[in-house]
């Protein structure tokens, strides 16, 4: 038996298995950033009891872990087989429980009219008689016939309420039809119940749900979590190789995000008073991996040179076979795919933004762990990605962590004293950095001359939060007296490189896109920044850094969750459905590892703001500006 603390959860162990795996079988999630490959160090656990159940530390272990480490009982959950069957009790310490984020689940959405894929409708049967006895169904849909004018086949789950829902309402039923094609539900009389839609927007780190009125058209409940996947890795590789580590592991990532969604699905009807089975419909968004995953198609190719999507276009199934737990009739649409690294919420964001409907030319950049971006107006849009990494999410960061409660959010630091001041979310302790102030911390450094352009720290500057050990820098930003977890919260010199390597891979993917199609800076009329990280970044200080061409910054927007708005939108009307499947025949792809250039243009790149600072001539004027102030306030 293997006992989970802090939650005291038991589950009985198997010999050869690891602690990761026990975990997950107990229902609890320990970080994994490398999916269990033992590179990561993030899923260390204590031993607190009955260590000797389990196998000696490996040699991974003994490189990731110190020897006080060891001796105090830290293994890492990945590593460690349980060798015996005896009592076992494993810690999670709080750094490797995973977080609950802060999620953005509004973006902005464009008003679209009300035209769902299931309309209900009431219709009086005629009874059969001794003289013409005809089947319920043909009764039925002679009804049906008079008051839509065709005749829906009866789909299976309805087909067996057909007898009992006839005559308990008396020969008059509501129908509940899917298209107009099919009849996916079937109740007594007139409806008591409401019509409902689910949009849910699958992202690699994170779920949200949108429960929606499909008869007035409103949002009644969100609800959003971490996507439970991430136990497996957590970026969209480690996930796809995953699935080819052994038999069975697509279906687990699969019934991950599954059991995830129904858990949204479940709170968000508690929020509204709404019975699952009111739920008649369902749009699904998510990049190409997440999206096959879902649906249970294998993405083994995505990942392999020419990386082909096996499918493009939208995909209809019943929710039963995927085991969501709608009404048990009902279907969910999954929103075409663009390319193997553009998916669905690519094209969501498009359809939430309108780039596509846009006269003027229009960049969109969806940040995440993958960064999708599409460029161009109605005439021609061009879609690229780029594995921006999690830096901007937390990960790989010393004290990285996602935006929830505790996350510092905002860093200034006072070019004179060269003292930081910090805000965290909810206004309490802080516990760690999330991305917006992950990149207020690389330009506030940059402006107060802590680093230079190279991202280095200056050699000769001394200052109390400027600290040097063992040929090691780190800046700290809040000291332990101040902290939550008793430990300075730092920024050190591989954190900067990391939020250099991500930026670098924004600004890259974004030029090269911008070159091939003959677009500089000044001719965006309109930048959409889209993202749960998006919203929290202060606009100057991510130009700063170069994580985007120097657009105007009045022209620059950022627009919150578009992939789950363009979900949303898909739910309200199939003309959407329709667009969508339209709009991913209209943008063309760019592969952006075949573009000769790649390499030197993000060398360059990831210099502070660029190598080559005459791109950005605005920033250059800001630092310039911010040095002869703080020159003058020395002096
Ligand atoms: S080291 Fe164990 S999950 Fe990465």
């Amino acid at each position: 038996m293997i006992t989970f603390l802090p939650y005291g959860r038991r589950v009985e162990a198997r010999r050869g298995e690891k602690i990761l795996e026990a975990a997950l079988e107990a229902g609890i999630r320990i970080r994994s950033l490398c999916g269990g490959r033992g590179l990561c160090g993030r899923c260390r656990v204590i031993v607190r009891g009955g260590g000797e159940n389990l196998s000696p530390p490996s040699e991974t272990e003994k490189r990731t872990l110190s020897k006080d480490e060891l001796s105090e009982g830290f293994r890492l959950a990945c590593q460690t087989e349980i060798a015996s069957l005896g009592d076992i009790v494993v810690e999670i310490p709080f750094e490797s429980q995973p977080y609950k984020q802060r999620l953005l689940t509004g973006g902005l959405e464009r008003p679209v009219q009300l035209k769902p894929a299931v309309r209900r409708v009431v219709v009086k049967v005629r009874k059969p008689t001794l003289k013409n006895v005809e089947s319920d169904v043909d009764l039925l849909l002679e009804a049906l016939e008079r008051e839509v004018g065709n005749r829906p086949r009866v789909g299976y789950e309805a087909l067996k309420r057909v007898p009992s829902a006839i005559r308990e309402g008396e020969w008059t039923v509501s129908v509940v039809l899917w298209m107009d094609r099919e009849i996916i539900s079937i109740e007594p009389g007139r409806p008591r119940k409401g019509l409902y839609g689910l949009a849910v927007d699958v992202g690699t780190t994170k779920l949200a749900a949108f429960l929606v009125d499909l008869e007035s058209g409103e949002t009644v409940a969100t609800a959003s979590d971490m996507n439970p996947q991430i136990s497996y890795g957590e970026d969209v590789i480690s996930r796809i190789s995953y699935t080819l580590e052994g038999e069975g592991h697509l279906e687990k990532l699969r019934r991950a995000v599954t059991e995830g969604i129904n858990r949204l699905l479940r709170e968000a009807c508690e929020a509204a008073g709404v019975e699952p089975s009111m739920v008649y419909d369902m749009t699904v968004v998510g990049n190409t991996a997440m999206h096959h995953i879902f649906l249970g198609i294998p993405p083994r190719y995505v990942s392999l040179s020419p990386y082909p999507p096996v499918v493009r276009s939208p995909v209809d199934v019943k929710a039963k076979e995927l085991g969501v737990e709608l009404n048990v009739g009902a279907y969910v649409h999954a929103l075409p795919v663009i390319a193997g690294f553009v998916g669905a919420d690519a094209v969501a964001d498009i359809l939430a933004t309108g780039i596509h409907e846009e006269e003027a030319t229009s960049l969109l950049i969806d940040i995440g762990t993958n960064t999708e971006i599409v460029l161009g107006c109605r005439d021609e849009l061009t879609a690229c990605s780029c594995a921006s990494g999690p830096a901007f999410e937390g990960a790989h960061i010393t004290h990285g962590m996602r935006a929830v409660e505790g996350a510092i959010e905002r860093i200034w630091i006072d070019p004179e004293t060269l003292e930081p001041v910090y805000k965290t979310i909810g206004d309490v302790e802080p516990r760690g950095i999330c991305g917006s102030a992950i990149i207020d911390a690389a330009a506030e450094m940059l402006k107060a001359g802590i680093i230079g352009a190279d991202g280095t720290f200056k050699r000769d500057l001394e200052a109390p939060n400027i600290r040097r050990e063992g040929g090691t820098v780190e800046f700290v930003v809040a000291p332990k007296e101040e902290t939550s977890t008793g430990k300075d919260i730092v920024i050190t010199q591989r954190d900067l490189r990391e939020i250099q390597l991500a930026k670098a891979a924004i600004y890259t993917g974004t030029s090269i896109l911008m070159r091939r199609m003959g677009i500089k800076p000044r001719d965006i009329e309109k930048a959409f920044i889209a993202g749960a990280f998006g919203n929290y970044v202060d606009p100057e200080n991510a130009q700063i850094i170069g994580m985007y061409p120097e657009i105007p910054l009045e022209r620059v927007r950022f627009v919150g969750n578009t992939a789950g708005s363009g979900a949303r939108m898909a739910l309200l009307s199939t003309d959407v459905r329709r667009l969508a499947a339209e709009v991913v025949r209209r943008v063309r792809y760019l592969e952006l590892g075949a573009d000769p250039d790649f390499q030197s243009e993000f060398l360059k790149a990831t210099h502070l703001p660029h190598m080559e600072p005459e791109r950005f001539p605005n920033v250059m004027r800001i630092l310039k500006k911010v040095r002869k102030a703080d020159l003058r306030k020395r002096a």
